[in-house]
């Protein structure tokens, strides 16, 4: 584990209503492995809203309204919902591919997330 996610797992350990139903509101598990980051997702709520919840650093993001690109992921695995997106930041062949913006997809199942773009840079992953 990271010192930079140490604050979402944490902030995950204490969410009671991680990975569960809660009065009728459903709560999902976001996984980045390469990362080693978890977090909780309520319904409806952005993964990137959420990342932003659990106060994890280092997530890139500008418009929050699926116009700039920079906050592009890729689901590796579960299902999610996604939002309304422009093609001038994430093209069809993407989103075919799996690619997605984390302020517009939402969870409708557990999500295992890989970290892509700028996301990799703001990580100092290697391409
Ligand atoms: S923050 Fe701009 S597309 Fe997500």
């Amino acid at each position: 584990m990271t010192r930079a996610n140490q604050g979402a797992d944490d902030a995950a350990a204490n969410d009671p209503l991680a990975s569960a139903t809660h009065g009728g509101s459903q709560t999902y598990r976001i996984t980045i492995p390469e990362i080693d980051l978890s977090a909780s997702c309520k319904e409806g709520e952005s993964v990137l809203a959420a990342m932003v919840r659990h106060g994890i650093k280092r997530i890139p993001s500008g418009c929050h309204g699926g116009g700039c690109g920079v906050c592009k992921i890729k689901i590796d695995a579960g299902q999610y919902k996604a939002g309304k997106m422009s093609l001038s930041a994430i093209s069809r062949e993407e989103m075919d591919k799996g690619y997605a913006l984390a302020c517009k997809t939402f969870a409708k199942e557990d999500l295992e997330i890989a970290v892509v773009g700028a996301m990799r840079k703001s990580w100092k992953l290697t391409p």
